[in-house]
């Protein structure tokens, strides 16, 4: 293992806090590995999952309209590849508000598995049935036990978050129907890497993932990757279908992403050299820009608090000082403060009557959503300040 990338230390990315909680932040490392073997880009340094994922969790899937729209159109094709009857189960690992099981209820039985207490009752309340709890091989028993083989099972954005790959891969083993599917959508190193996606490192998601290490993940438990597909999420993201083994073909894109990855130098050591000092880069001038501007006298503040908004934060050092607040639709993290920059989050209402002379985009994956909806601020004077893949002024 070779480290690629030091960003310092971090606390918890979406444990926003009051006030009275701040003596009690804590920080880990924040390092990012290669490994030589199977070149899997991971972190090392792992948080235990009860401190990130906890029944004050503050990420809701559902807070995202383009998110929304995405796990709908992601049902859709799921439905259509696989003639799903009432019968039928789908679970999905990680459900969060049961943003992509709601589109399945009216098609057939879902099960929602989902550690966050909050979040659950959330999805419950949509009428998504969700277990609160970590999903093992001794749940996915008890699961097959209760409902039956699950059809389909999915991971979004979990999948990279598992220390214990082992545990969740037998596990699906247990509860997949033997011509089930399991697909899981995760952020893509080769678009981490291409578009300086740094700041989507943080202590949830454990590792970095291309098509090889799946591939050699699956085959290790007696599955295999089927087929692959790009998807535009989070600033790029693969979206894999693995199986039981089986006799049928595998799909050309698998082959085919394998050899971008190949061409790409994404299996190779060399291909990271520049990560730290490129990171470094995008920093220093998001720092001196933002710094100036406060010279100047102009207002700075910043759009979304996503979990990557505050690895960015914490990496430029910034604090109410240079942004005076952030707007967030997630009415859990409005009232609290950003982790480590302690950062007022505030409801997006304030910018009906508020015009800040700059706005730092951390959402930057909605780019063209939020330029679109914020026309009548932009009228108004405001700039945007696109942090990622370079520091931009809009
Ligand atoms: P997201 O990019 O989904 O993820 P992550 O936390 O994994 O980095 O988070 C987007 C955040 O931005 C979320 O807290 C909701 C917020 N948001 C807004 O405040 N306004 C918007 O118009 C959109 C699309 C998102």
């Amino acid at each position: 293992m070779t480290r690629i990338l030091t960003l310092g230390e971090h606390p918890p990315v979406d444990n926003f806090l009051p006030e009275t909680e701040l003596v009690n932040e804590k920080r880990f490392p924040l390092n990012v590995y290669f490994c030589h073997g199977c070149s899997l880009v991971k972190l090392l340094d792992v948080v235990d999952e009860k401190v990130l994922f906890h029944g004050d969790y503050a990420y809701f899937s559902s807070a995202s309209k383009p998110l929304v729209q995405h796990f709908n159109g992601y049902a859709d094709d799921l439905k259509q590849r696989y003639a799903l009857t009432p019968d039928d189960l789908v679970v999905d690992i990680g459900s969060n508000d049961g943003i992509l099981l709601q589109f399945f209820t009216d098609t057939c039985r879902v099960l929602g598995i989902e550690p966050s207490a909050n979040v659950a009752a959330v999805a419950r309340d949509k009428g998504v049935e969700t277990i609160v709890g970590f999903f093992t091989r001794a749940l996915a028993t008890e699961v097959s036990a209760a409902h039956g083989k699950a059809k389909i099972i999915t991971a979004n954005n979990v999948f990279a978050h598992i220390d214990d790959l082992e545990e969740i891969v037998e596990g699906v083993k247990v509860l997949l129907d033997d011509d089930g599917v399991f697909v899981t959508e995760s952020h893509y190193l080769l678009d981490l890497i291409e578009h300086m996606e740094f700041d989507t490192v943080y202590h949830e998601h454990l590792c970095y993932y291309s098509v090889k290490p799946l591939c050699h993940l699956f085959e290790r438990f007696g599955m295999e990757v089927a087929a692959v597909e790009r998807v535009n999420t989070h600033g790029g993201s693969i979206r894999v279908f693995a199986r039981k083994k089986s006799d049928t073909p595998i799909h050309d894109s698998v082959s085919e992403l394998l050899a971008l990855e190949e061409r790409s130098g994404l299996h190779s050591l060399a291909r990271f050299q520049d990560f730290q000092t490129d990171a470094e880069a995008i920093r220093d001038t998001l720092v001196t820009l933002v710094r100036d501007l406060r010279k100047e006298g102009k207002t700075v503040t910043a759009y979304g608090a996503p979990a990557k908004g505050n690895t960015l934060l914490n990496f430029c050092g910034f604090t109410k000082d240079d942004i005076t607040y952030v707007t967030d639709t997630t009415p859990h993290k409005i009232g609290l403060l950003t982790p480590g920059s302690h950062i007022p989050v505030v409801s997006p209402e304030i910018l009906e009557t508020d015009t800040p002379d700059y706005i730092l985009l951390l959402a930057w994956n909605y780019r063209d959503f939020i330029l679109e909806k914020e026309q009548s601020l932009r009228a108004r004077g405001t700039k945007f300040i696109i942090p990622i893949p370079n520091v931009e002024i809009v």
